[in-house]
């Protein structure tokens, strides 16, 4: 039985809704190294970009519907198919014989609990070339009750999509995310999902906190993908670490 972490009725419309930039971002890392492995990988909206200008790259990705829109997308694109290779797996629990000069962790650091960080960082280490890098980004910050409110909205020919998001706080830093997605053809309702989600939050002291303890040296802290730097009340932090 496949257990639904927040993605399985709503991959579909996750390339709709998530547009940020960070491919350029992604690409530079890509470019410099001989072997990416880019965890959580979704529905590829990372590797395509990097594997279209030539760059190999494996993915792990746990969710079976963000695989499949992940796959549909590579369908009549052969040229593609010796640079990308598609993992069913889990941060935590993957295993592969070949190990990297980078990884990738994008969107996925927030949805591992707090309590099964060590263990995936761990492993993350262990795929990892001597001074192999990790790239990951964060949402760090305090988080508050909200009710469902509407977020976004993309207007695409006929259709028109929607995005709600509640969150409630829950003990242990964790959050629990309602997603409501709404479809429009032509003005009425087609298709409405509701989808729940869990994050759990942190802070970059115990972020540094986990990084050392699973042999990993911090070398760059960014709070955007155009290499701002962090400074403590940014929502976004984004790690370059090496192996140690
Ligand atoms: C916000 S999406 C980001 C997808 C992609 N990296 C991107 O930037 O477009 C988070 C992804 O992390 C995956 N994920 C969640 N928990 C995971 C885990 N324990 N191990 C690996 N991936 C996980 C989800 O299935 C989802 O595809």
């Amino acid at each position: 039985m496949v257990v639904d972490k927040g993605y399985e009725k709503s991959a579909h419309l996750y390339d709709i809704f998530d547009n940020k930039d960070n491919i350029t971002f992604f690409l530079k890392y890509g470019e410099e190294a001989e072997t990416i492995l880019d965890i959580g990988a979704g529905t590829g909206r990372i590797a395509i970009p990097l594997a279209e200008r030539g760059v190999k790259i494996v993915c792990i990705e746990p969710s079976p519907s963000m695989r499949k829109e992940f796959l549909k997308k590579l369908q009549n694109r052969p040229e593609l198919e010796d640079r990308i290779t598609l993992v069913a797996g889990d941060v935590q629990t993957f295993r592969l014989a070949e190990i990297f000069s980078v990884v990738f962790l994008s969107g996925s650091f927030d949805h591992i609990p707090n309590r099964d960080r060590i263990i995936s960082f761990q492993n993350i280490n262990r795929h990892l070339k001597p001074n192999g890098k990790l790239i990951f980004d964060i949402h760090i910050g305090n988080m508050k009750d909200s009710p469902l409110l509407l977020v976004d909205t993309v207007k695409r020919k006929n259709y028109e999509y929607k995005r709600f998001i509640g969150t409630k706080i829950l003990p242990d830093n964790m959050i629990d995310v309602l997603l409501v997605f709404e479809t429009y053809k032509q003005g009425k309702l087609i298709e409405k999902i509701e989808q729940r989600s869990s994050a759990f939050t942190t802070t970059q002291t115990k972020v540094h906190q986990l990084l050392e303890e699973t042999n990993f040296i911090i070398q760059k802290e960014y709070s955007d993908y155009h290499y701002s730097p962090f400074y403590k009340g940014d929502s976004l932090l984004i790690i370059e670490a090496i192996k140690n």
